[in-house]
């Protein structure tokens, strides 16, 4: 009768004296034979992560501790005696026996303390390969990768057949070729950081640099969505970003930025996104006393709003004294009430006061603190600062991918219009949950005054509720960390990403991060794209890689654009040859109009052509040399 061993048993075992053949499988076993002295944590890796089929086999066997202290003893007795009589001999004792003696005594003292046991260890690997010559050679990678290790591996000659079953899922060992360990010296060999990061759903985020896998991740999946990004100027946080932007957005999330640096332009052109430039002079306009004007059980909402104008008022007026804030919110109140809104939820569908109303609260209160904060008010209503921020806001987050810049602004109004902006997206977040990423590029703007730090982190603290994850992004480390609201915004994301630091930044982010000294070094010595990736528990060292096409829209690097440019213009004067009208007679179209219209008509190439304006940067080409073909 047919046994269902007969079934799954292979056609045909051929066992020669250093491989065995299993039906068309070539296996070959080798086991360890001598180990290194002291070895650090993890460094069975370069073997575990091995870039081929192996199957590895630890085999520990617990030893006796009494058997060993008595065996030490005498082996202590003998190396003092040996040396002993080098020394009455007249000659220097051997220093490897002087070194064994010491690591004797230290188990010695260990293992009495019971603060070690001793354990029988034994480390087989099975390799299969299709063939002879794989077999052979992925037999020598194995023991060279092991000798770089100092462990001298030998292949199981002649015990093919029990190598093969020892490294079988069964537990057990027919070769019993073991070498004593202590406690801490096993514990080394537990593959705990085999590091792969790779979830069922997710975009890739980058290549796991220690065994090539893809860092494959959903930061919805996490329990909160929101990521912190930290390196020095130029490491690449802005690319990784962008690079993350552009696969999410074809997952259907939607993305909204706060692009300081006005980096993120030629990204949303190609995706077809909105540029929202703010400037005195822009069309666009936000109101900050808008309300979501949905309800939510529990919620206050007009009193949130309060408290969130309160604080953009003390960034935009400076400090003020207990009074003048008692005062500034009483007229907020009555601002809001003097268009009919009050707590009462059904009230909040009126229109929202405008920053003039609140100036004339303050007037109206005939009190000499309020005239103070009114005074100060009044530049950004009819002074220099007139025009964004004191009428009915005007835009709406449509697009998929939404940027928000705010480089054209004066740098003392920067932190203003970002509060001013991220609060208004904040709002209209609530109205309808979707998925949605918003990015803060340069979020170090909002950790210099303690308001904006403190609204970014309630943000960060609610974002989960209403299906957002944000996106922190920093450079300047030690500030940021010193900063009990920075400090939060880490602790409140799921997913941190750390790329190139200075040395200055390490001791702060160690003991935030818990770095070891491996991690410690890979931050002080990668190259731009290169990091470490944590999410959860895990952390992988990271490869920000982009493919050639994304790469053309994310980068930043002057040399490409102006080669790229240098090549466009080549193409345009080409095609202009080809055809029959003069070359000269007209620019080229704008193709690419932003609906806002306020960035790429502001400033006018040297050509005349539809670049944005960062590519015509003057010195940028000024200091270019072509390279000489
Ligand atoms: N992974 C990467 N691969 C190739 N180039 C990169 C990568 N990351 C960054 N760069 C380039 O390095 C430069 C600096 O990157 P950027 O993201 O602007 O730095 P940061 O935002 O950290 O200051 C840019 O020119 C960018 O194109
Ligand atoms: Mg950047």
């Amino acid at each position: 009768m047919v046994t269902i061993q007969d079934i799954i048993a292979p056609e045909a075992i051929e066992v020669d004296f250093t491989f065995q053949k299993i039906n068309s499988t070539y296996t070959r076993t080798i086991f360890v034979a001598g180990y290194p002295r002291s070895v650090p944590a993890n460094w069975l890796s370069p073997l575990i992560n091995f870039p081929h089929q192996i199957s590895i086999a630890m085999f520990m066997y617990p030893a006796d501790s009494s058997e060993i202290l008595n065996n030490l003893k005498r082996k202590i007795t003998e190396m003092e005696a040996e040396i002993q009589s080098d020394l009455r001999a007249g000659k220097i004792s051997n220093i490897n026996t002087e070194v064994k003696l010491e690591d004797a005594r230290y188990i010695r003292e260990d293992l009495a303390k019971g603060s070690e046991r001793f354990f029988q260890f034994g480390l087989y690997v099975t390799i299969q390969a299709k063939d002879k010559d794989e077999l052979d050679k992925v037999t020598q990678a194995i023991q060279s990768s092991l000798g770089a290790l100092l462990i001298v591996s030998k292949k199981a000659t002649l015990q093919m057949d029990e190598g093969f079953k020892t490294t079988l899922p069964m537990g057990v060992d027919k070769l019993l070729i073991t070498r004593n360990m202590d406690t801490t010296s096993l514990a080394t060999t537990f593959p705990f950081t085999s590091s792969e990061l790779t979830m069922e759903s997710g975009i890739m985020y980058g290549i796991n640099e220690h065994n090539d896998s893809l860092v494959i991740f959903d930061r919805f999946q996490m329990e909160n969505a929101n990521m912190v990004i930290f390196a020095k100027s130029g490491a690449g946080k802005s690319y990784a970003v962008k690079l993350e932007i552009l696969r999410q957005l074809m997952f259907g999330v939607e993305v909204i930025v706060m692009d300081p640096e006005h980096e993120y332009e030629e990204l949303t052109k190609a995706v077809g996104g909105e540029y929202i430039n703010f400037t005195f002079g822009s069309e666009a306009k936000i109101n900050p006393f808008d309300l979501s004007t949905v309800y939510e059980e529990g919620e206050n909402e007009l009193g949130q709003k309060i408290i969130s104008i309160h604080g953009l008022l003390k960034v935009m007026l400076g400090q003020m004294t207990p009074q003048q804030e008692a005062m500034l919110d009483r007229s907020l109140v009555a601002t809001y009430k003097a268009k009919g809104i009050t707590p009462d939820p059904a009230s909040q569908t009126n229109t929202a006061p405008l920053m003039e109303d609140l100036y004339k609260a303050l007037i109206g209160m005939e009190n000499a603190e309020a005239d103070d904060v009114a005074a100060r008010l009044e530049k950004f209503i009819t002074g220099s600062f007139r025009g964004i921020f004191d009428q009915a806001s005007n835009i709406n987050i449509q697009s998929q991918l939404t940027i928000f810049s705010v480089k054209e602004m004066e740098e003392g109004m920067r932190p203003i219009a970002m509060y001013v902006i991220l609060d208004f997206i904040w709002t209209r977040i609530k109205k309808d949950l979707r998925k949605r990423i918003l990015v803060i590029d340069e979020a170090w703007y909002f950790m210099k005054h303690p308001d904006s730090a403190s609204f970014i982190h309630s943000m960060v603290k609610r974002a989960r509720k209403y299906f957002l994850g944000i996106t922190t992004i920093t450079q300047d480390v030690e500030d940021f960390l010193h900063n009990d609201y920075g400090k939060a915004i880490v602790t409140n994301s799921s997913i941190q990403l750390l790329m190139k630091q200075s040395t200055a930044s390490i001791p702060v982010l160690s003991e935030t991060f818990y770095l070891s000294q491996g991690e410690r070094q890979l931050l002080v010595t990668s190259d731009v794209g290169e990091g470490i990736f944590f999410a959860g528990q895990n952390h992988v060292a990271l490869r920000v890689v982009a493919s050639d096409e994304e790469h053309q829209l994310i980068t930043t690097d002057p040399e490409e654009l102006v080669r790229r440019q240098r090549q466009e213009e080549e193409l345009d004067q080409e095609s202009a040859n080809a055809a029959p009208q003069p070359a000269s007679s007209k620019p080229p179209q704008n193709t690419n109009q932003n609906p806002l219209g306020s960035t790429s008509n502001q400033k006018q190439n040297l050509s005349g052509d539809e670049q944005p304006a960062r590519y015509i940067n003057a010195a940028t080409i000024d200091d270019y040399q072509p390279p000489t073909q």
